[in-house]
């Protein structure tokens, strides 16, 4: 199935309250549909929210990491499939991620494992307990997720092209870490501008501050909506 380039671009609504964000999505229009719900919105109102987006067409990913016992996840998740939300991300933990497809069922919403948070490097992994490497992991979180029937992969730019070859159409792949040429990289230490990384296997952006903090948002979504078009297949 082809997605158009504008529904590939999900706009992060890391923003202090519902009124931020109103203000953000009117000033985008009609150059976003999707956008990303975190713990600084989701914590302010942001579900409730959330509906009222999609209410108006919007889609909406709800991006909470939901990780806990499997009767609470998937109850958690069968809730959040009611809102109408189009993604939520879950840790890519065996149990949570069974748990996860068992909540969503047979609605829209799909389900995206975060295999290892890109804030953590071997050191951090290692006093965490765990005895493999970045790399080994989330190779093999990525394998249990695709055998367990998740939907989709967050993965940074970077991983996108190794995670491609484990998804193998089974799986659609999220990144985040996205920068336009010439964009401050702000806290991200591994980015690609739009077109890289839909060249390296992404399915869909996520996109903060580059728009967000733009002078014209909307210009700037636009742009990179079009960067998206030259390159997505
Ligand atoms: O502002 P920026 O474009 O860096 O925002 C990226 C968004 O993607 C943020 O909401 C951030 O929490 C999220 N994210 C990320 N890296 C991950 C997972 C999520 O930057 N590995």
């Amino acid at each position: 199935m082809t997605i158009a380039a504008r529904d590939r671009l999900i706009v992060a609504l890391d923003l202090p309250s519902t009124e931020a964000a109103r203000g953000l999505i009117s000033k985008l229009g009609d150059a976003v549909s999707f956008y990303k719900i975190g713990y600084q919105l989701g914590f302010a109102g942001g579900l409730e929210f959330a509906g009222e987006l999609i209410g108006q067409g919007k889609q909406v990913f709800i991006d909470l990491k939901l990780h806990d016992i499997g009767n609470t996840v998937e109850k958690g998740v069968e809730s959040i499939a009611k809102i109408g939300a189009t993604f939520l991300t879950v840790h890519a933990y065996p149990q949570t991620m069974k748990a996860a497809v068992t909540g969503r069922g047979g609605s829209k919403l799909k389900i995206l494992a975060v295999t290892v948070l890109t804030s953590y490097d071997d050191k951090d992994l290692r006093d965490a307990g765990y005895a493999s490497p970045v790399s080994e992991l989330v190779k093999r979180r990525a394998e249990q997720a695709r055998d367990i029937g998740v939907d989709g992969l967050v993965c940074s730019p970077e991983e996108a092209a190794a995670l491609r070859s484990v998804a193998a159409g089974k799986m659609m792949l999220v990144t985040p870490g996205i920068r336009p040429a010439g964009a401050a990289a702000g806290d991200q230490k591994r980015i690609m501008t739009p077109a890289k990384a839909i060249g390296a296997g992404a399915d869909y952006l996520v996109v903060g501050r580059p728009i967000t903090e733009a002078a014209d948002p909307k210009a700037a979504a636009r742009s990179i909506v079009e960067e998206i078009a030259q390159v997505a297949k």
